[in-house]
């Protein structure tokens, strides 16, 4: 059955699959069409915007409570399960029967006694020295998810040295197992970021001197320099001193890359200018020869509704105030000359790319996107593979009326070449309200998916995913 609108809104991120569900399930043993490879072991973790009220105000599909889907391979068997992110929000709401906190479109509600936002960690996971961490995609908590029964199991301070929060999308170092992060607030200090190491303290910890609240989401890492952004997209800054917000694109002004050494300070960032963008998701980054290369997807003009720059295709996703036409994109940064080099690979729009993680910060070849479908709200009706060698793609498409995610790279038991492993996402039709998880051969994603695992619910389109390996699941601390 097609989802009902929730709450009897007509914003599209509450309808079809973006409708959230209200039930909580295990299932085991589920079943699959194909084969669950033997050598395909470990859990496969998505987080995603799963609204448990009607929301007070205009909704944005980042405001959703967080909601976490798993599917957990072991022996050719798979099973699935969900749950709410339990948060301190999520609770205070289900206490007063009612949403208590308005969202991103609304103005900041500065008299809310718990403060202008719900931290509803909502958005990304990392697996870091054994915990499988659940965050937010603004300045929060990093809280402790527990596998396989996906339970909160409290924040993770860092034994009390994390001096603030922390914001999605930190980096692992899989050579040196560093935590590095950042941390952007709505106010000053408006950027932090640091280092957290391999036993779990922040070790370093800086202000990067931001003039204004940024719009950084992504950082990317290389063994011995991060880096940061300053978007063209940023807030009016006159309105700003005036207490007041609106997000402009300055597109005269250019997007700089702020390359930073691992434990470097704000001084120390070098600043590259490039070609005026928005940037949601790197992919990677690697040195080179002298330079920085990076990896990531790029949206050109990403102001919904821009007069000067009518969307590229028939019609593009629109998000809040963003309109996402992002496309595959490679930087070099030379850090012998501080020029920039920068270039598309693709003109087909695509988004939350994933790569094979065990080689974050050396130079890789592939990533895994979910392509989107000419439509004004965000369907991924693909999942691209693409080689940044060759600027090539293969295209695994899904069935007519069937949207994916976030694909995530699984390494096969014992792999060690690139991809060498399989692509795991959740699939839904937003006509039936099924739903599977697909299992594709990472070498052949052009191919009939491995396994299609049947969900016995509806599991609604979200944000970012993890893979947790069957080793590191037996070496979990919580
Ligand atoms: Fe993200």
């Amino acid at each position: 059955m097609t989802a009902a609108p929730a709450f009897g809104s007509q914003d599209p991120y509450l309808g079809g699959n973006y409708a959230p569900i209200d039930t909580e399930i295990v299932a085991h043993d589920l079943p699959v069409i194909g084969q669950i490879p033997r050598d395909l072991a470990g859990v496969y973790v998505r987080n995603g915007s799963n609204p448990r009220f009607a929301p007070k105000g205009r909704y944005h599909w980042f405001d959703g409570d967080g909601m976490l889907h798993a599917v957990h391979f072991e022996d050719g068997r798979a099973s699935y399960r969900n749950r709410w992110i339990r948060t301190e929000g999520l609770a205070a709401e289900l206490e007063a029967g009612h949403a208590l906190w308005t969202g991103l479109l609304e103005p900041p509600d500065v008299k809310n006694p718990r403060g202008p936002y719900k931290d509803t960690g909502n958005t990304d996971l990392v697996w870091f020295r054994g915990e499988l961490l659940a965050l937010w995609y603004m300045s929060g908590k990093a809280r402790i998810v527990r596998l396989p029964d996906l339970e909160t199991r409290g924040e993770e301070r860092f034994g009390g040295t994390l001096p603030r929060c922390i914001s999605a999308h930190p980096k692992v170092d899989p050579r040196t197992g560093e935590m590095i992060f950042f941390d952007y607030q709505p106010l000053p200090p408006f950027l932090t970021y640091g280092v957290i190491s391999p036993d779990g303290r922040v070790v370093h910890y800086e202000d990067m001197g931001a003039t204004q609240p940024t719009f950084q989401h992504d950082v990317a890492i290389t063994p011995n320099y991060s880096v940061l952004f300053d978007f063209s997209l940023r807030w009016d800054d006159e309105l700003l001193r005036r207490g007041k917000r609106r997000i402009v694109f300055q597109r005269d002004r250019p997007t700089r890359f702020g390359v930073v050494p691992r434990y470097g300070k704000a001084a120390d960032v070098r600043w590259f200018e490039g070609n005026p963008c928005f940037i949601y998701h790197t992919i990677n980054a690697w040195e080179e020869d002298g330079a920085i290369v990076m990896l990531g997807c790029k949206t050109e003009n990403p102001l919904a509704a821009d007069p000067y720059n009518p969307p590229k295709r028939r019609a593009a996703p629109e998000l809040g105030h963003l309109r996402l036409e992002p496309i595959f994109y490679r930087w070099r940064f030379d850090l012998r000359t501080g020029a920039t080099q920068e270039e598309p690979l693709d003109d087909v729009v695509s988004e939350f790319p994933r790569m094979d993680n065990r080689r974050l910060g050396e130079k890789t070849r592939f990533s895994y996107h979910g392509r989107f479908e000419d439509a004004p709200v965000m369907r991924f009706d693909a999942m691209l593979k693409y080689d940044a060698d060759t600027a090539g793609a293969k295209v695994h498409p899904y069935p007519p009326g069937w949207y994916g995610g976030e694909p995530v790279f699984a390494p096969r038991v014992g792999s060690t070449g690139e991809d060498d492993g399989y692509v795991v996402t959740f699939v839904a039709n937003e006509a039936t309200g099924e739903s599977e998880c697909r299992v594709i051969d990472a070498r052949h994603p052009e191919h009939e998916p491995v396994a299609r695992v049947r969900i016995p619910q509806r599991v609604p389109t979200g944000y970012h995913t993890w893979w947790v390996s069957a080793d590191e699941l037996a070496a979990q601390r919580v």
